[in-house]
């Protein structure tokens, strides 16, 4: 599950099961905020883009019932395969290997569709919204959740390290560092409507986490890549950043958005 981005400059999402089990714990108020802001029903037909390991498609399942159906769309197979062994399909959801930019989905066939932490992924986000557009009824909820890497933040000693960071996560590391700034454009573009924002800081003081779930490694790869840090820069600040966590003194933190919209 772990893909190496070695061979690419920008991450583009593949996750691990140990990093999506650690964004599950700490982002659990948010997530039951997504699942609160879907306003989901007994019977109704729902999609989870960008699914990762299904857990958020378990909790749907939860709230449609077994009258209802929830679909785990993932453009990562070995996800999507994996759901036969992590009890997901157990949970009556059904897997799709699919991109989200090309879902497989009659128009007009799904009540809600969630997506989260995936158009950070996305190179044509606003082609995937107008997917999630096409796919609802009239009247179907959207629920949207995203960071803005340009509001990435770390206490650190060499503040020159963490700008080049925070400026290679927008335009190189990731396909669309910047999503959560973007999320109401897409949904307007896409011709939602009633579309409403929440705001949420995540912050830890756990270094292992931060680098795992704000993509440190990535950034730190990228950066290199484009010429942008030495590998001294880099492993000075890596010393930095375990020194600050060995002596309780790490922080860092980023901004998530959530929008909200009807079809
Ligand atoms: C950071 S993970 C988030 C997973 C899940 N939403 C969660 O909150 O735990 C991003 C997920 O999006 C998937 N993904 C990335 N690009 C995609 C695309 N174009 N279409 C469908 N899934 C995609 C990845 O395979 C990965 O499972």
């Amino acid at each position: 599950m772990v893909k190496s981005a070695a061979l690419s400059p920008t991450y583009a999402g593949h996750a691990s099961f140990d990093y999506l089990h650690d964004a599950q714990n700490v982002l659990e108020h948010v997530k039951r905020r997504s699942f609160a802001a879907l306003a989901l029903r007994g019977g109704e037909r729902v999609a989870d883009v960008g699914a990762g390991t299904g857990v958020d498609a378990v909790a749907l399942a939860r709230l449609v019932g077994p009258t209802g159906r929830v679909y785990a769309v993932d453009n990562d197979a070995e996800f999507t395969a994996a759901y036969v062994t992590t009890g997901v399909l157990d949970a009556g959801v059904y897997p799709l290997h699919a991109d989200a930019q090309d879902l497989p989905f009659e128009d007009e066939a799904l009540d809600a569709v969630r997506a989260e932490r995936l158009l950070l992924h996305v190179s044509n986000a606003l082609s995937a919204v107008r997917q999630f557009h096409r796919v609802l009824k009239p009247g179907g909820r959207v629920v949207l959740l995203e960071s803005d890497f340009a509001s990435l933040s770390v206490n650190t000693s060499l503040p020159h390290v963490e700008r080049v960071l925070r400026s290679v996560a927008v335009t190189d590391a990731l396909r669309n560092g910047m999503a959560g700034r973007r999320l109401t454009e897409y949904l307007q573009d896409a011709s939602f409507r009633d579309v409403s924002v929440e705001s949420f800081a995540f912050s830890t003081r756990d270094e292992r986490l931060a680098r795992r779930l704000l993509v440190f490694d990535a950034l730190e790869r990228s950066a290199r890549d484009a010429g942008r840090l030495t590998h001294a820069e880099v492993f000075a600040w890596r010393e930095d950043l375990r020194a600050r966590h060995d002596g309780g003194r790490f922080f860092a933190s980023i901004t998530m958005h959530m929008v909200t919209a009807r079809r």
